[in-house]
């Protein structure tokens, strides 16, 4: 196995899972990492794990440089599996490790997943473990995004080990941002923020206060590539999504039955085109929903589209409204538009969704009954264009 250096002595033996797809929801495209990593000091200190069925393959990378037995710390920056589910294995090779995790939340997050049968150090912000020659301390990252979450910042090495904050899905043979396609680990930066953070940016904001105060050369997540050329960007990009910053984009959200729905979201795009809005068509059936959240961080327009179906709205229309109201976005506006043969319930679904969401309703529902006319379809273009 390839010995991957950071630093001198600090190592990543974090694994790629390749295949995943599925991500807890979140549909991502090729795979991910679980980043681990070790640091060989006068003490040995080993930062997070990786999902369970790769267990053997963390301790493999380990026996390359060190024998696991000799692991000190095993800091636990998160509690969610696919961070922690090698521990037991790990501290079955070490046995002499103390497992270091949050208080109170890490501890007894561990405690209800793995038992009681390590020993334990709980670390609060600001607290220092000396590995000899370099120190660890921690930051507090509650709801980012679990209540267990913490960083680790080694200050020695200038080394911010940032768990799930600034990760990204990307996988690659390659371990640094100078390495690999940068505007593929950006948009998956935005990705991941967007499928898993979006809903915590005041915390956010209170970490990056915390954070930026650290001088820091390298951010290793435990997810995707490390940053270490592009550190101010990643850290730059996190405030415009914390502070939930958009861009002149309309997103044109739809499903539809025969393509009268379609054909208004057609002419909406038309219209926001007209009006120098930069347009993302989006027909449900044929986009992941994962990918459109990702565009619905940065879009300051988020138009919704369904046709009336047993009184209500497709699935798909639905799944999205569902996994929205979740995932909270702020600072949108929209408006709701579908077509109907009878009822026409959709509409005023979806625009109640989107007010419930919190976004501002830039237009009256817009409903049209069976197949648009091209003189409906004009006027409904025209109306976005002067909007
Ligand atoms: Fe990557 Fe919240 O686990």
């Amino acid at each position: 196995m390839n010995k991957i250096e950071i630093k001198p002595g600090i190592y990543y033996v974090g694994v790629v899972d390749w295949n995943l797809r599925n991500f807890h929801g979140y549909s991502i495209h090729k795979g991910t990492t679980y980043n681990a990593y070790l640091i060989v000091d006068d003490k040995i200190a080993l930062i997070d794990t990786v999902k369970a069925p790769f267990a053997q393959e963390l301790l493999d990378r380990i026996s390359e440089i060190i024998d696991p037995a000799k692991i000190d710390y095993l800091i636990s920056n998160h509690v969610e599996m696919d961070h922690s589910g090698a521990i037991p294995a790990v501290m079955n090779a070490a046995p002499n490790a103390t497992l270091v995790t949050s208080d109170p939340n890490g501890l007894k997050g561990l405690k209800a997943h793995f038992g009681s049968n390590f020993e334990f150090e709980q670390v609060k912000a600001g607290d220092v473990i000396s590995l000899g020659n370099r120190s660890l301390t921690f930051v507090a990252t509650p709801m980012l995004h679990w209540p267990d979450n913490m960083v680790t910042y080694c200050p020695e090495e200038k080394i911010l080990f940032s768990n799930d904050a600034f990760g990204q899905h990307y996988t690659s043979s390659k371990h640094f941002d100078d390495e690999v396609d940068y505007d593929k680990v950006i948009s998956d930066a935005q990705g991941y923020y967007a499928n898993i953070l979006m809903p915590f940016g005041a915390q956010a904001k209170k970490a990056l206060s915390i954070v930026e105060g650290l001088d820091i050369d390298i951010i290793a997540p435990s997810h995707g590539i490390i940053w270490r050329s592009h550190v101010k960007d990643i850290i730059s990009l996190y405030h415009r999504y914390a502070g939930a910053e958009t861009e002149d984009t309309a997103l044109v959200i739809f499903d539809s039955m025969w393509h009268s729905t379609e054909s208004m979201a057609h002419s909406i795009a038309e219209g926001f085109d007209r009006r120098g809005t930069k347009v993302l068509l989006l027909d449900l059936k044929e986009n992941e929903l994962s990918d459109i959240i990702t565009e619905v961080l940065t879009a300051r327009y988020v138009v919704v589209g369904s046709p009336t179906l047993n009184n209500g709205i497709l699935p798909n229309v639905g799944g999205l409204l569902t996994y929205l109201k979740g995932l909270q976005p702020k600072s949108k506006k929209g408006f709701a538009f579908g077509s109907y043969g009878w009822g026409g319930q959709s509409v005023g679904i979806v625009n109640q969704a989107l007010e419930d969401l919190g976004v501002e309703i830039i237009m009256d529902p817009v409903k049209i009954n069976y197949i648009p006319s091209k003189e409906q379809l004009r006027e409904l273009e025209d109306k976005i264009a002067a909007l």
